[in-house]
């Protein structure tokens, strides 16, 4: 296993829909294990993909390790299946925007369903931060970003505090 670099925004990379994984093969074997080692490196709780240069739809959190509590999971092509009417507002941090976070609203409580890396299917709800950790690790597979989910004043405010300590 070995460590990645992470993309940093704004690479292009990270502005890319990803392609769906077809098989699940050596190579995106090799893949899951690098993302969650890298990503427990960093640390950080999920990491996608794209982020590491890679346009597949995978993605891989761990909500709860750095509190003792390590739920790892591998993602595949996963999709929301129900999402809840109510909404939260999270502080959200991104490996690969480092050193700011963004005040994003995203509902609550969503369901998804993704396939494992042993090829099973999976549905699970998520609620609080693993929702929001779960949409934002999701985005990252559509070329979407925390900044695209803020109004133009607040976008420019925080684009202006990223690139002021990058
Ligand atoms: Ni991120």
């Amino acid at each position: 296993m070995s460590v990645l670099p992470i993309l940093k925004w704004p690479d292009p990379r990270l502005m890319e829909t990803c392609a769906p994984v077809e098989e699940i093969t050596d190579d995106v074997r090799t893949l899951v294990a690098d993302m969650l080692e890298t990503m427990y490196a960093a640390p950080g709780r999920g990491l996608a993909a794209p982020q590491v240069g890679i346009l597949s739809r995978i993605f891989v959190m761990d909500v709860g390790w750095k509190e003792g509590k390590s739920d790892p999971l591998v993602c595949i092509n996963p999709m929301l299946q129900e999402v809840g009417d109510e909404r939260a507002e999270n502080d959200e941090g991104c490996l690969s925007i480092p050193g700011v976070s963004a005040t994003v609203s995203r509902p609550s409580r969503v369901q998804m369903v993704w396939t494992s890396l042993e090829g099973a299917r999976y549905v699970q709800s998520f609620e609080g931060f693993a929702a929001a950790c779960a949409q934002h690790e999701l985005d990252h597979l559509d070329g979407v970003i925390t900044f695209d989910h803020l109004d133009a004043v607040a976008r420019s405010a925080i684009e202006a505090e990223y690139e002021a300590q990058a």
